[in-house]
């Protein structure tokens, strides 16, 4: 991607690099609590690339954390080449969207739909808009994730767990829904994958400045998460640590307390949690840092390195982005204390 003049010129430079072609039927989806005047841009970029645009806009149907499609909904998203999901630009939003682990993605991932979400405002779909590089960086990433086996992750601050993922997928998020099946979120730069539930063994130390993103927390003070096959067993510290353990609790869902995904962040424009301009796919794609979540780990599209596939169900997820931390796969270190090898 070049220079843009306007931010509809960003948005249609990310269509076509998703391939979306005149003859495509391409949905502009949004939930109803979005201001329709808020969709122009990307309405404009839609329909600028395809011939075949429609608008739709959902009611929220289950009032929960998680939002789900409905079956009307599910069936007109099957229809679609393409579908380009605006979430707003201040994520995460007081009222429940869809997200990649609504019930509904992987049915139209399975339809061979494209689908892009965007959760960030305009300003930061600028800063964050992936470049060839990235592009390039992320997919080889994703390739080394996929033919991983073992995940050793350690810190100064006493990090030691060990992880298997034997067989599952290695999953990236760039922003680039390019081929059939295939989820994406506009602005990441991160790869991931579920590592088999029973297997996580050992000590996750969270410290100050970490984040838990769902709980829309920056941590205070450390957290020293035990993990056994696959488990969080015991949550020690202070005042976040009782924040972490009260909304683990909250669900009333054993499968909350277990390892989802983990993987690494590679956006060089990233910011940390303390900048004015940190979101939660700041948290997520920081150059450097890991991204370890619990709860659920199900969702999975057909595409070869779009989802995670895992088989923990589970009510909640939570993602915590760790600053500092060292991440080998296979005995090969790919991050060392917060940066890239
Ligand atoms: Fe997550």
């Amino acid at each position: 991607m070049g220079e843009f003049r306007t931010h509809s010129q960003l948005i249609e430079a990310a269509l076509k690099r998703c391939n979306v072609r005149p003859e495509e039927k391409a949905v502009m989806l949004s939930s109803r609590i979005i201001d329709p005047a808020d969709l122009a841009p990307y309405e404009e970029a839609l329909r600028r690339t395809s011939d075949h645009v429609i608008s739709v806009r959902y009611h929220p149907m289950e009032v929960t954390d998680a939002h789900h499609m409905n079956d009307m909904l599910l069936a007109a998203m099957q229809q679609a080449d393409f579908v380009l999901h605006y979430r707003g630009g201040t994520f995460p939003t007081p009222f429940a969207q869809l997200t990649a682990h609504s019930r509904g993605i992987p049915e139209v991932a399975a339809s061979s739909t494209r689908w892009l979400d965007i959760c960030l405002n305009e300003a930061n779909q600028f800063r964050l808009h992936p470049s060839d590089e990235i592009v390039a960086e992320a997919m080889e990433a994703a390739r080394l994730m996929e033919r991983t086996n073992e995940i050793h992750l350690t810190s100064d601050g006493g990090t030691d767990l060990v992880l298997r993922k034997d067989g599952r997928k290695g999953h990236r998020q760039l922003g680039l829904a390019d081929k059939p099946g295939i989820w994406d979120n506009f602005g990441f730069a991160m790869v991931a994958c579920a590592p088999l539930e029973n297997s996580a063994n050992g000590v996750v130390v969270v410290e100050p400045g970490d984040a838990m993103l769902q709980m829309g927390a920056t941590v205070r003070d450390p957290i020293t998460l035990r993990v056994e096959d696959g488990r969080i067993v015991k949550i020690e510290g202070g005042e976040s640590a009782t924040a972490l353990s009260q909304w683990l609790e909250r669900w009333q869902d054993p499968e909350s307390y277990g390892v989802s995904h983990i993987g690494w962040g590679l956006h060089p424009n990233a910011v940390w949690t303390g900048s004015p301009r940190f979101t939660p796919v700041d948290g997520e794609s920081y150059r450097g840092s890991i991204l370890i979540a619990f709860g659920s780990n199900t969702t999975d599209m057909p595409a070869r390195h779009s989802g995670i596939g895992g088989t923990r169900h589970c009510v909640s997820h939570l993602d915590v982005p760790l600053l500092s931390h060292s991440f080998a796969v296979d005995g090969v270190p790919v991050v060392k204390s917060g940066k890239i090898v």
